[in-house]
């Protein structure tokens, strides 16, 4: 998949399919259906993967250290990282200098940054030196904090008219294509219309061009808060606990390992001798 890939798809009207990964076995799952278009490192690590309580504490290089790992187990999908919190507002020399990091070490062929019509001059640079730029609209989970929460964006009219002159901002900027998270499946729908580059969705309804979900929601392998846009597709939590559950029952009672099946075998002269 590459960006003229995507654009086949979106000119097609072809619902873009993209998931996240954070290391080797997630990017290979990811990769495993051909339907998977875009796999996006994102930094939901930071909870998912590092058991941080919200984004704000991961670091670059622990982006950079999991996009490695992502990019040697994905094949065809194009690939996305997160520019963590505090990695890109302080210049856009300094977001040019990690983007391209994320590039060089970490092997992803995209970054995705969020912010609205403020970024626009980051955006616009990363994509004069080739970095291809996703933009993230709606709600932005690094301000949870000022935010006061995880709150649906754009349910006023005030701030629903922001979010589309941000997204023709961002577009104008170059980025290829602007993530939508929570926001009302009108709005949704309404900047898809606007905008000449596809849009992909997170709680914004199925107007938009493609879809996201965290890998681990759509699989249910994670006990975390399930928020209103999640479906399940799997319960993967279920199937892994009780597995661990059962080895260490097998491993108390004894019953594993088998000693034929399970184990190996001295020839019985060489143990002899042995003795
Ligand atoms: O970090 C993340 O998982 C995201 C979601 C919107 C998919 O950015
Ligand atoms: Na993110």
């Amino acid at each position: 998949v590459t960006l003229n890939t995507l654009n086949t798809l979106y000119k097609n009207k072809t619902p873009i399919s993209m998931v996240t990964a954070y290391d080797y076995p997630t990017a290979l799952a990811a990769s495993s259906s051909i339907l998977t278009d875009l796999i996006l490192v994102g930094d939901s690590l930071a909870q998912v993967c590092l058991g941080y309580p919200s984004t704000n504490e991961l670091t670059l290089d622990e982006v950079i250290h999991h996009a490695r790992a992502v990019a040697r187990g994905t094949t065809h999908p194009f690939t996305i990282a997160d520019m963590p919190f505090g990695s890109y507002h302080i210049s856009v020399e300094q977001a040019v200098t990690n983007a391209i990091r994320l590039v060089k070490e970490g092997r992803v062929e995209s970054v995705k940054l969020e912010g609205g019509a403020e970024v626009a001059p980051i955006v616009r640079k990363l994509v004069e030196v080739g970095i291809p730029v996703m933009s993230h609209i709606g709600l932005q989970p690094q301000k949870h904090i000022s935010l006061s929460g995880y709150k649906v964006q754009g349910k006023t009219v005030e701030s629903a008219r922001k979010l589309i002159e941000d997204a023709l901002t961002l577009q104008d900027a170059g980025a290829y294509s602007t993530l939508v998270e929570a926001v009302p499946k009108e709005l949704g729908a309404y900047v898809t219309e606007k905008l000449r580059i596809p849009t992909i969705g997170i709680g914004a309804g199925p107007g938009t061009s493609g879809q996201v979900l965290v890998i681990d929601d759509l699989l249910g392998s994670w006990s975390g808060h399930k928020a209103k846009f999640v479906r399940r597709f799997a319960n993967l939590k279920e199937v892994r606990d009780s597995g661990i559950h059962s080895y260490a029952e097998a491993v108390r009672d004894g019953s594993f390992p088998n000693p034929e099946s399970e184990s190996y075998t001295m020839d019985s002269e060489e143990w002899e001798r042995f003795l």
